[in-house]
């Protein structure tokens, strides 16, 4: 029988950090002994470049705009620690679907059986979050991805996409569509910033899978072209990629979430902006009180 093989999909706000969290991700998920596949599903293809040193790949739907057949081996790429990289790609700016190059790329795979030949144990999609079509649900929708994480920070645009995230979930959860797990909480620097998020998962109930802070640890390793397990392994930092891909790799059940509606989120925020100015005139002492 084949094994199971663990469907992830990574959603967020644009420039939030999906790619930087899932590449270490799947980095550590690596160290840990897994078949790992990292499936870029945004158009501009960079999804898996800190996992080859900088060096970007031939998308799928490139390569089969080349050539009517396409063997799916010629699409994956080795990355660090013999992670299988793939680039879905996209349409033409402005033409088409984003969802296409998914749908595509998932198809040729599936027809040529690579996921079970390869005997993968995880696949990770790292899926560009902020675009309003169709494309954006395929992997919840198509049943493509079995658990979805958000990667969020505590500002408000990107708390707001997350919610938009949550009502997409719920829309698909009663035709078998993919859950949600939870939440990866990104550029964790400012002291209330825990607090922002620990209060939205506890509104829509979900849970935080881990806090991850601003790190130059993190610049530094981009800019030379590698993930932060790669380039720097004994850091802080890395350890806590490594504790979310521990948490990730154990993590079995995901959930339908309760997103807000749009007058509740902002009267939430609100009341969390009238909090911290609050503390910033000194008139609040203690972070994390309710509200
Ligand atoms: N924890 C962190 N500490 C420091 N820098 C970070 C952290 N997380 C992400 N970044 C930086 O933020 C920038 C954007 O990250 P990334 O490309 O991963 O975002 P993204 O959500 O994938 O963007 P897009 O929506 O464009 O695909 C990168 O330069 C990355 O190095
Ligand atoms: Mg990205």
């Amino acid at each position: 029988m084949a094994k199971a093989i663990k469907q992830i999909a990574i959603y967020g706000k644009g420039g939030i950090g999906k790619s930087t969290t899932t590449s270490n991700l799947s980095a550590a998920l690596s160290e840990m002994g897994l078949k790992v596949m990292q499936f870029g599903c945004d158009p501009k293809s960079d999804s898996t470049n800190t996992l080859r040193n900088g060096k970007y790949i031939p998308t799928v739907l490139d390569t089969l705009r080349e050539k009517s057949a396409v063997r799916a081996q010629e699409v994956i790429f080795p990355g660090f620690n013999g992670i299988y990289c793939v680039e879905a790609g996209g349409p033409a700016p402005g033409v088409g679907c984003a969802g296409r190059g998914i749908i595509t790329a998932v198809e040729l795979f599936k027809q040529q059986k690579i996921f079970e030949e390869l005997e993968l144990d995880v696949v990770i999609y790292d899926v560009l979050g902020d675009v309003v079509c169709g494309g954006f649900a395929v992997p919840i929708r198509e049943g493509i991805a079995e658990h979805v994480f958000t990667v969020s920070s505590s500002d408000f645009m990107s708390i707001y996409a997350s919610n938009n995230l949550f009502k997409g979930i719920r829309k698909y959860s009663n035709s078998g569509g993919a859950l949600l797990g939870g939440v990866i909480a990104n550029s964790m620097g400012a002291p209330y910033a825990k607090d922002i998020i620990d209060d939205f998962v506890a509104k829509t109930h979900t849970q935080v899978m881990e806090y991850i802070p601003r790190s130059i640890t993190v610049t530094q390793s981009e800019l030379q072209g590698k993930t932060t397990i790669e380039a720097a392994p004994q850091s802080a930092q890395a350890e806590v990629y490594r504790s979310l891909a521990a948490k990730i790799a154990a993590h079995t059940e995901s959930k339908a979430p309760t997103p807000l509606e749009i007058t509740e989120l902002r009267e939430w925020a609100g009341r969390w902006g009238d909090y911290l100015l609050a503390l910033e005139q000194g008139k609040v002492t203690s972070q994390g009180a309710a509200i």
